[in-house]
């Protein structure tokens, strides 16, 4: 049921944090609502220029953020990436009046710290791997030896998704283990969850919750996933690894007992809890929380939202989420991402990209940008992950065949993607 007219935005004025494929999946969602009359993005990228205004202001400046967002009298400022969440952004706005999607410092303290999410899990008992913490370099043998081979070592810290190591060899586990001590004075050592993943987002404030489709990351950088883990090389929605029987054990675990625990807090949490999973027989265990929409699943999990967002990211904003009935597409979404030359270690950037702006009315597919920028009339890479292209279909394989359709027209010197996107729900047929 859509908002009450009373209940909505002033002047729909909405201020956007972040640069990537997901806050160009946001502002081009916000674009199609009819209670957003203006869109900011701060600092955006190439493609949400066309959306809105980018204003050259770094996600990571909270002061600078405050005073824009004053600055523009924003009705509501929804919050991407993770490192202004844990830096206090959410806290600051809301002591001003402004209300915004993300939750304050305490509640992204679950993305923040992986020690501080296992003490919440284990003290509500949700499914997760085992896990100790090691302060000392002289614990970290010992240790190793209490977990079996694979070894999976995670800093206690953001570290822009390259905080985990999961190793077959043990002397890498050890050095992990050891420069992660060293830097940030503990690591957790964890128990390897075999399976497949699969990340479901949650909208939360303290009213209720709201589960958007299910997805499917593929984080391994090369095809049958091989290579190093990057942010994410693409994504599918929905992912059928999730039955029905898996959501039940997941809404009854997971969803509602930390929806229990957030919503009893002094400042509640109100924006996305990604939950991400692994599941072994239908049985789902908790890999990270993240506090805020995933990069690259917001790319397949927006596409397929038919009820307004603008007035969905708004209620979830302002505690009221639990008067918002979501209506969600029947259709699938598949998203490939085109990745620089040389990324994840050393991407090659200020390439010019083509073939982006170009319409195709017999492919329905979504380019949304994410590391490119404007230089006059050109539009050049400025970033490891450059763009990804969402197929979307009555079925994943038309979903996938879109997108790699479109992607094939896409021109970037040394740009690279997988071609094997959807392979285990294909394969799984
Ligand atoms: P995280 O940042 O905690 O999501 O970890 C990054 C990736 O490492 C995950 O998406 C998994 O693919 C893998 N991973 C993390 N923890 C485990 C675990 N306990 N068992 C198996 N794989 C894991
Ligand atoms: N796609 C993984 C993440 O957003 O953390």
């Amino acid at each position: 049921m859509p908002l009450h007219l009373a209940g909505a935005m002033k002047d729909g004025r909405v201020l956007i944090v972040g640069s990537g494929g997901r806050e160009h999946a946001i502002s081009l969602g916000l674009a199609k609502s009819k209670s957003v009359s203006e869109i900011h993005i701060a600092p955006g990228n190439a493609g949400t220029s066309e959306v809105g205004l980018n204003h050259d202001v770094s996600a990571d400046d909270i002061d600078s953020l405050c005073e824009l967002a004053a600055h523009l009298n924003a009705d509501l400022v929804v919050i991407g990436p993770e490192a202004p969440l844990v830096a206090g952004l959410a806290d600051r706005l809301r002591e001003m009046g402004v209300p915004c999607f993300g939750p304050n410092a305490e509640g992204a303290k679950l993305e923040g710290s992986k020690q501080h999410a296992k003490r919440i899990m284990d003290s509500l008992g949700i499914p997760t791997a085992g896990s100790i913490v090691i302060n000392h370099p002289s614990q970290i043998e010992e240790a190793l030896q209490g977990f079996s081979n694979p070894w999976v070592i995670k800093r206690d810290g953001l570290a822009a998704g390259k905080g985990v190591t999961v190793t077959e060899d043990y002397a890498l586990a050890m050095a992990a283990a050891r420069e992660a001590v060293e830097m940030d004075g503990r690591v957790l050592i964890e128990e390897f969850l075999p399976g497949e993943e699969a990340s479901i987002l949650v909208l939360m404030d303290e009213s209720g919750f709201s589960v958007l489709p299910t997805s499917q990351d593929h984080k391994r950088l090369n095809d049958q996933d091989e290579g190093p883990n990057t942010g994410g090389m693409g994504a599918y929605s929905p992912a059928p690894i999730v039955t029905e029987s898996v959501m039940c054990h997941v809404v009854e675990r997971i969803i509602q007992p930390m929806y229990d625990y957030l919503s009893s807090q002094t400042s509640p949490y109100r924006g996305c809890l990604y939950v991400g999973l692994m599941i072994e027989e239908e049985m789902p265990k908790v890999v990270e929380f993240n506090v805020r929409l995933g990069d690259p699943e917001t790319q397949v999990t927006l596409p397929l939202i038919e009820s307004d967002l603008g007035d969905l990211l708004w209620a979830t904003s302002t505690g009221r989420l639990s008067e918002f009935d979501l209506e969600v597409s029947p259709k699938h979404a598949a998203t490939v991402v085109l990745a620089s030359e040389g990324y994840p270690e050393n991407p090659k950037k200020g390439r010019a990209l083509t073939g982006i702006f170009e319409e195709d009315s017999k492919i329905e597919a979504i380019i949304h940008h994410a590391g490119t920028m404007r230089e006059e009339n050109d539009v050049l890479s400025s970033g490891g992950r450059v763009l990804s292209v969402t197929g979307i279909s009555d079925n994943l394989e038309g979903a996938v065949r879109n997108a790699y359709a479109r992607m094939s027209k896409v021109e970037l010197k040394g740009g690279h993607y997988r071609r094997d996107i959807g392979h285990r729900a294909l394969e799984e047929r």
